[in-house]
């Protein structure tokens, strides 16, 4: 092989479906926003920003990201937000995006919803025209808030659906089921739009079944604890379940103690549909690319399962199956010529 694994990683196209905006707000952007709206930040630098990014679960996580996300005020902002996002990710070669944003974070701080979709749609369709980086956009609700406030939400949203393509579920999985949203996502489904759930990231197993059945998800973002359930993991191999898999988040957040004795091999190898995301890249430490390399290191991942990895994204993601197609092809043509 004359390509090695860096380079094989960096040339494949890439689709990432598990990314939420928020969370690729760059210590050097949440200062310069601060500044630009007046806004108060407990941190008096970058360095410090970054000293405070250590975590211990996912709730230690959620309250320095929502706190972060305070400086995010205009439309301008929030274009900015993502069109940085998409051009760090073109250096990636990442070609399709799946994104996640999560409206409640900020209408909860008196930012209208329409400014918020309008900043982030707007530098999307940017990106498309100037980085060919096509895209789909997925509203979360936040789970630790209650239905009621999911389907205000929901209705402040409709009107807009034509920009939205699925809903999702993130924030404080333990405690807060799927099941607590059945409604809403009914609602959603009925008006067309696709849904996916976090579920199984710190939550059990149960949590995994309850979004297939309840919540109808297309697919389980996280899901690694799944293998705690064999008749679950021979279900979502069956049905092709795709899992959005977040290697660094997963460190980070304590899932597992090190990326050595993270299980996306064993899944892969298991014939589950693993794909490979960041998250929230700015506080876990490294964007699509990074999660790709690092677990391929710590793993010890073949060309083949790396290949395995880069067409299950395409696979999974909500693009029209022949452009599926002409991206699997891409995929081929770099491990063929490597
Ligand atoms: N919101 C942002 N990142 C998240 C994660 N990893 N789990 C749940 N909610 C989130
Ligand atoms: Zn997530």
């Amino acid at each position: 092989m004359t390509m090695d694994f860096a380079e094989l990683i960096k040339e494949v196209p890439k689709a990432e479906l598990h990314l939420h905006i928020e969370g690729t707000l760059e210590p050097e952007l949440m200062m310069q926003l601060a500044k630009r709206n007046g806004i108060r930040i407990p941190y008096t630098s970058v360095e410090e920003i970054r000293q405070a990014y250590e975590f211990t679960d996912l709730q230690s996580f959620l309250d320095i990201y929502y706190a972060g996300a305070a400086v995010l005020q205009t439309q301008q902002d929030f274009h900015d937000l993502t069109y940085a996002y998409l051009e760090r990710a073109a250096a990636d070669n990442v070609r399709h995006v799946e994104i996640f944003f999560d409206p409640q974070t900020h209408t909860e701080r008196g930012i209208e919803f329409i400014t918020v979709l309008d900043g982030i749609h707007g530098a999307l369709e940017a990106g498309k025209a100037q980085l060919g980086i096509t895209f789909r956009l997925i509203m979360c609700f936040l789970r630790h808030l209650s239905a009621d406030e999911a389907m205000a939400t929901l209705d402040s949203a409709l009107p807009h659906k034509s920009r939205l393509h699925a809903v999702g579920l993130d924030s404080s999985e333990v405690g807060n089921p799927p099941s607590k949203f059945t409604g809403v996502f009914d609602r959603a489904r009925d008006a067309g739009l696709l849904t996916v759930a976090h579920a199984g990231e710190e939550g059990p197993p149960e949590y995994i079944r309850e979004a297939l059945d309840l919540l109808r998800v297309a697919r389980i973002d996280h899901g690694v604890r799944c293998l705690e359930d064999s008749a679950l993991v021979e279900r979502l191999v069956v049905e092709q379940i795709p899992l959005t898999v977040c290697p660094l988040s997963n460190v980070k957040l304590r899932v597992f103690d090190t990326l050595e004795q993270h299980n996306l091999r064993t899944l892969l190898d298991a014939g589950l549909c693993v794909t490979v995301n960041s998250d929230d890249p700015a506080y876990f430490g490294g964007y699509i690319g990074d999660n790709f390399l690092q677990v391929q290191q710590a793993l010890g991942l073949d060309a083949s399962r790396l290949q395995t990895l880069a067409r299950n994204a395409f696979t999974a993601s909500f693009l029209p199956q022949d452009d599926i197609a002409r991206h699997i092809s891409a995929v081929d043509a770099v491990f063929d010529s490597a």
